[in-house]
């Protein structure tokens, strides 16, 4: 059991590979909500961090189109090669690029370049909240955009352990300097919590 927990949280070899596929078929819903908390627009400059199998990057592609891009940071090599090949035509085309990387250390990523970055269930792994959304926070541009988003799956799982996630993610945004923080539940059982914040313009 804990082998297959590890998998979720950093995906290896051919288990993880499998791992990767279910969480490409799961959390449909959960994923269309957080990216709809975004408010992408047309051309758009987008971050992911821990994209898994990189559906929700191909959801955020769809929404900033052919003008917009997106740049998705994970640690694991084996969701690097899924999320590209997820999302072969915009790697191809130089709307996407999936790159290797950890934000528990530094995200490979300049200062202020990205409308809008989001992260779902991944930031229960960082080790520590507070550098995670420093980091994300620095990618932003001024008036960026950032959601991050939990949702509980350990057994037993239930809507208080979500709203006391998203009083955690609302602290760290806090924390980080976001403006306009708002944390909210989303459309999941257990519930998704979602935290909303921008970067001072
Ligand atoms: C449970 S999966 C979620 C994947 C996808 N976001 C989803 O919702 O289906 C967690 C992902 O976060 C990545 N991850 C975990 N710790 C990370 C870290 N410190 N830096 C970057 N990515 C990380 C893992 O490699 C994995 O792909």
């Amino acid at each position: 059991m804990k082998s297959i927990y590890r998998q979720f949280r950093r995906p290896t070899g051919v288990l993880g590979a499998i791992v990767g596929r279910v969480m490409a078929r799961r959390n449909r819903v959960r994923g269309e909500w957080v990216v709809s908390l975004l408010d992408l627009a047309p051309g758009e400059r987008v971050l992911e961090v821990g994209f898994g199998p990189g559906v929700d990057a191909e959801r955020a592609l769809a929404r900033v189109g052919p003008a917009g891009s997106l740049l998705g940071v994970d640690a694991s090599t084996v969701m690097v090669h899924q999320a590209a090949h997820r999302n072969a035509a915009a790697v191809k085309g130089g709307r996407a690029a999936f790159l290797e990387g950890d934000i528990d250390a530094q995200l490979p990523v300049g200062d202020g370049e990205y409308d809008a970055a989001f992260a779902i269930n991944n930031a229960q792994f960082w080790s520590s909240l507070d550098h995670g959304f420093e980091e994300m926070a620095r990618a932003l541009k001024p008036g960026g955009r950032l959601v991050v988003a939990i949702q509980p799956r350990n057994p037993g799982a239930s809507a208080a352990d979500s709203e006391r996630w998203a009083e955690r993610l609302a602290e760290a945004a806090r924390a980080a300097g976001l403006r306009d923080v708002s944390a909210e539940l989303g459309p999941t059982a257990p519930p998704v919590a979602a935290v909303r914040a921008r970067r001072a313009a």
